[in-house]
């Protein structure tokens, strides 16, 4: 009994690890879109009030390098009055989420 427990909270353990490595699109859902939308034009309430970039234009993807996507995920965005719009995802997702959203984001371009 005690080694049939045993087996089944290893069991649990490896779920818990494959559910936390999300998928680019996994992590844009949940955590993007609600901001910058599900097609990434930024059309929603927040994304218009924060006057996001519509990265489904090209022109506006080719304002930002790939380190530059990478370090606004990872470190978070401030408007010009030093007030942050973007919060930092260094915590909430693994170094290789983050970069995995870097080729998600320039996808969402028409
Ligand atoms: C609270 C709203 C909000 C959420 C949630 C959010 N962002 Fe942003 N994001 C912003 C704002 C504001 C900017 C700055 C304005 C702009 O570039 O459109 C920005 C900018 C960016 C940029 C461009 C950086 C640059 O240099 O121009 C990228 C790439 C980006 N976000 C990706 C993401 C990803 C990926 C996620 C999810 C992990 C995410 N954002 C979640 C608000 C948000």
């Amino acid at each position: 009994m005690k080694l049939h427990t045993t087996l089944l909270a290893g069991a649990a353990l490896c779920l818990a690890t494959a559910a936390s490595a999300a998928s680019a699109q996994e992590n844009w859902d949940l955590h993007c879109a609600k901001c910058h939308a599900a097609d990434g034009s930024g059309s929603t309430k927040t994304g218009q009030k924060l006057k996001l970039k519509d990265y489904t234009k090209a022109e506006l993807q080719a304002a930002f390098t790939d380190a530059e996507a990478l370090a606004a995920i990872r470190d978070g965005v401030k408007n010009e009055a030093g007030k942050m719009t973007m919060n930092p995802y260094a915590e909430k997702l693994t170094a290789e989420e983050m970069q995995a959203l870097v080729p998600f984001v320039r996808g969402l371009k028409k």
